[in-house]
């Protein structure tokens, strides 16, 4: 299948730093499809031979294990295109359809990797030159808006060129290949599926930590906070992958109904339950990985007195007959502990316990980063001397070495799915719209609040009331259990 891939914004951070490496790696996969460009679009004048060497230049700041050799990246280069265009002239557009038409690819995949500010304009300018026929496919990379209502014109603007099959709203961590494990876990395997609802199970928790802090991008930062950067999106997409029901086919519309439905059934905050269920902190100067690191305040970029959260920890319940009761916590934060995401299902307590410790004996995690794996945690015999001593064990599925040949990076994946015109890890628009209905009120109720959020030492699992929190209810976050 032949296909053109065009990235608007094709000097921009995104698509040197994950597009173009992830592009490589399915070249050097031998997953890029046969016959394809690659074309970059930006505002300077350049050749094609200069756009291939300001890519190579930047090779080298990727993982050294993904650096290609120079003659693997000569291969890759001929796939480079570049075209100068000023983004709010028609002709502009004019010219790169006629480029896209003279050799009439199978497929045109159009990837706004540019700031959000323009794809109003640039969706625009695509509907009015004919840029958004059924065989071109819209790529759109977050942030997706800021509120509800920046979301639902974003989607106007969108919906006014193109049908709703053509449009490709990236979730990078859709990508992940432990997201999709949890499909088929949930939904490939009998064995979960009788358990996987409020009678079993005592509580989920989601935890996105970084130890990373807001590095270069505090400006950015600064006007987004962690609620909007990975609640909104990353965390709200795990959730409903862990509670929705199960669609009646794998095709992307049964996948994303479901999924709707569980967003549709989160309970709505309040401002009494945000200032009850929802803790926002900021990291202060700690040590992370042996580290000495600056607090949030003195970053670059970052304005004097800001009540940016870097950190989110809450709690809310999907509210159905399969979930009803069932606290859902979420946490997300820079500068935490480390680099660590995971989902824990905590399994309830065996109903007549007659082992001493046998409460809360089984949890499964589903470890998405660093490594990729599952872990299933059991109570067992120890066999030993002094006769029935239990003591917990843990079935241990590392996928990356199970399928190491074969697993490839989120970019890769939904690069590959938008080529091939697979939206079942993309997020259609009314999800988008109800994820930020959602956490609105969360944002309208910290406006009003004039404390800020509460302090962390970088280094840390956040401020303190992010454990009250979760005791409140009798639990425990993992790393404390
Ligand atoms: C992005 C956020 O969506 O996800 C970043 O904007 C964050 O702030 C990143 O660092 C985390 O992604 P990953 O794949 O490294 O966990």
């Amino acid at each position: 299948m032949s296909f053109d891939l065009v990235f608007f914004g094709g000097t921009g951070d995104l698509t040197w730093r994950k597009l173009m490496p992830a592009l490589f790696q399915a070249f050097r996969h031998g997953k890029l499809p046969p016959g394809g460009r690659i074309l970059a679009v930006a505002r300077d004048e350049r050749s094609d031979a200069e756009y291939r060497q300001f890519i190579r230049e930047r090779f080298p700041e990727v993982d050294s294990a993904k650096r290609p050799s120079d003659e693997e990246f000569a291969r890759f280069a001929e796939l480079l295109h570049y075209r100068r265009m000023d983004l709010s002239q028609p002709e502009h557009y004019a010219g790169l359809k006629q480029w896209i038409d003279a050799r009439g690819a199978d497929t045109a995949v159009l990837y706004l990797a540019t700031s959000p500010y323009l794809f109003p304009v640039v969706c625009a300018q695509l509907g009015a030159a004919g840029l958004n026929g059924p065989k071109v496919r819209v790529v759109l990379e977050k942030p997706l808006g800021h509120d509800l209502a920046s979301a639902q014109e974003i989607n106007r603007v969108v919906r006014a060129a193109f049908a709703e099959q053509q449009a490709f709203r990236i979730d990078h961590y859709l990508g992940k290949p432990a997201v999709q494990n949890l499909m088929a876990l949930r939904f490939g395997n009998a064995l979960f599926e009788p358990l996987w609802r409020r009678e079993s199970i005592a509580n989920i928790q989601i935890t996105l930590a970084e130890g990373l802090g807001v590095g270069t991008r505090g400006d950015y930062y600064d006007t987004t906070g962690a609620l909007r950067d990975m609640i909104q999106n990353h965390a709200l997409q795990l959730l409903t992958m862990i509670a929705m029901e199960p669609p009646s086919t794998n095709d992307a519309d049964a996948i994303r109904d479901e999924k709707l439905k569980v967003l549709r059934s989160l309970k709505p905050f309040t401002p009494e339950s945000v200032a009850r269920d929802v803790v926002r902190g900021q990291y202060k100067a700690g040590t992370v990985g042996g580290e000495a690191v600056c607090g949030y305040l003195d970053e670059v970029k970052v304005p004097a007195g800001s009540h940016c959260e870097t950190f989110v920890a809450l709690r809310t319940e999907v509210q159905n007959w399969r979930w009803a009761g069932v606290p859902f916590y979420l946490r997300t934060g820079k500068r935490l502990a480390g680099r660590h995401a995971q989902i824990v299902v905590n399994f309830r307590e065996v109903p007549h316990p007659i082992f001493p410790g046998s409460a809360r004996a089984n949890k499964l995690v589903i470890k998405l980063q660093p490594e990729d794996g599952l872990e299933l945690h059991l109570l067992a015999a120890k066999g030993s001397a002094q006769g029935e001593l239990l003591a917990p064990v843990s079935l241990d599925l590392d996928f990356d070495k199970a399928f190491a040949s074969e697993r490839v990076g989120a970019y890769e994946r939904l690069l590959m799915d938008a080529i091939a015109g697979r939206l079942n890890l993309f997020v259609r628009s009314d999800e988008q719209e109800q994820a930020w209905r959602w956490v609105e009120p969360i944002l309208k109720a910290w406006e009003a609040d004039p404390n800020g959020p509460r302090p962390y030492a970088a280094g840390t699992w956040g401020p303190p009331a992010s454990s009250a929190m979760v005791a409140r209810d009798g639990c425990t976050w993992d790393e404390e259990q």
